[in-house]
């Protein structure tokens, strides 16, 4: 495990670096994004710009890489996902271990039931607000009217934060999406969150907004692995300067031991998990596999830090899994949204 000293240092050379940048966010923000704390914004370190799909490998050792957004807001590339992570204490414990670790993002949402936990180890973490990235996502059941706007209020008041960094719509599933989306640009414009995004949204929602001239969003998160590779929204979003948050990057666990993957984690002596760890973070995706067990929420974030996929192994190998997928070789549990109201 790294020590946290090493962390903070790491995290203190490169907010020395970057010195002007999160002067004009925290313009907008302006508070110290800890309810009731009082400490001043620093800026975060400088990542990988949206144009940077393929990663070299030899670039993409270090567990702090970052993505810049199109408002210029840097986003950790790697982070843990806290779904079915249980609220009561098992979420705060998974938290509390991947900040020791040096995770920097975290994915909750209101449907999760957790964020109270994740509130509590933030807390109890003690780092400096600018240097964790929080995602949470708008309830399905709290579209339309000013519904996003109360939800928001109460999650920051479970996660005990001035701010969110990411505000996601879960999904279109709850319908009256221009509607919602112009209440996540509002919260944003209000500083209750410094970016927003969607999640679950394919080709027909994410052009229904842009054809009705919205803004678009920074981040979609959607289901992403080397076993169902949804190359079609990824090349729309690509073109569209929407950055990927992979979500599900390990198939939930579910495929281990079942494809050619197998084979390959074992002719590169490691883990499958940590292949298709390796395999999202190398398509320049941001990845939040979950974890709540702490040697696989170290073994998980030791995977950015060991020997990548090489650009045969990607093309070669993992990419052809994608391919069983298509042709209905792995299942395709993503999902699919219905049309939506608007
Ligand atoms: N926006 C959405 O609609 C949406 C939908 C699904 C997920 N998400 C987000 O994405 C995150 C990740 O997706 P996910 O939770 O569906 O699945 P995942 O990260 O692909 O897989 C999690 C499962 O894999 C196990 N696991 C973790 N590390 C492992 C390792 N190194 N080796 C073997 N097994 C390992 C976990 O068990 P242990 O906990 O016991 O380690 C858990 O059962 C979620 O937690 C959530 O934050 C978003």
């Amino acid at each position: 495990m790294p020590d946290m000293a090493h962390v903070g240092n790491r995290w203190s050379r490169h907010r020395r670096a970057e010195g002007g940048h999160r002067a004009k966010q925290g313009g907008r923000v302006g508070r110290s994004g800890w309810r009731g704390a009082h400490n001043a914004h620093a800026s975060q370190p400088a990542g990988k710009s949206l144009e940077t799909w393929e990663v070299p490998c030899e670039e993409v050792r270090n567990s702090d890489a970052t993505l810049q957004l199109r408002s210029g807001i840097q986003m950790p590339r790697f982070g843990l996902g806290t779904w079915q992570s249980q609220r009561g204490g098992e979420c705060k414990r998974a938290v509390a271990e991947a900040l020791r670790a040096g995770y920097r993002l975290i994915d909750t949402a209101q449907a999760y039931g957790n964020e109270v936990d994740v509130g509590q180890a933030l807390r109890e973490a003690r780092l400096h607000r600018n240097e964790v990235f929080i995602v949470t996502k708008l309830n399905s059941r709290e579209h339309g009217g000013s519904h996003a706007a109360a939800a928001l209020k109460t999650s920051l008041s479970r996660l005990q934060l001035d701010y969110v960094d990411l505000f996601l719509i879960h999904s279109p599933r709850g319908g009256f999406l221009l509607e919602t989306w112009d209440s996540l640009i509002e919260l944003r414009n209000a500083g209750l969150t410094r970016a927003v995004g969607v999640s679950n949204f394919g080709a027909q929602q994410l052009m229904s907004l842009q054809q009705a001239g919205r803004e678009l969003p920074e981040v979609n998160q959607i289901e992403l692995h080397c076993f169902w590779q949804q190359r079609e929204t990824e090349s729309l979003c690509n073109e569209l300067g929407i950055a990927l948050m992979a979500y599900s990057p390990l198939a939930r666990g579910s495929l281990f031991g079942a494809t050619p993957l197998a084979q390959l984690a074992q002719e590169k002596a490691c883990s499958e998990a940590a292949l298709c760890i390796r395999w999202a973070f190398q398509k320049g995706f941001i990845v939040i596999p979950k974890s709540v067990n702490p040697q696989r929420i170290l073994a998980n974030i030791a995977a950015l830090r060991g020997p990548g996929l090489t650009p045969r192994e990607m093309q070669g190998h993992a990419d052809a899994l994608g391919r069983g997928s298509q042709q209905g070789e792995t299942r395709d549990y993503t999902w699919k949204p219905p049309p939506s109201h608007d």
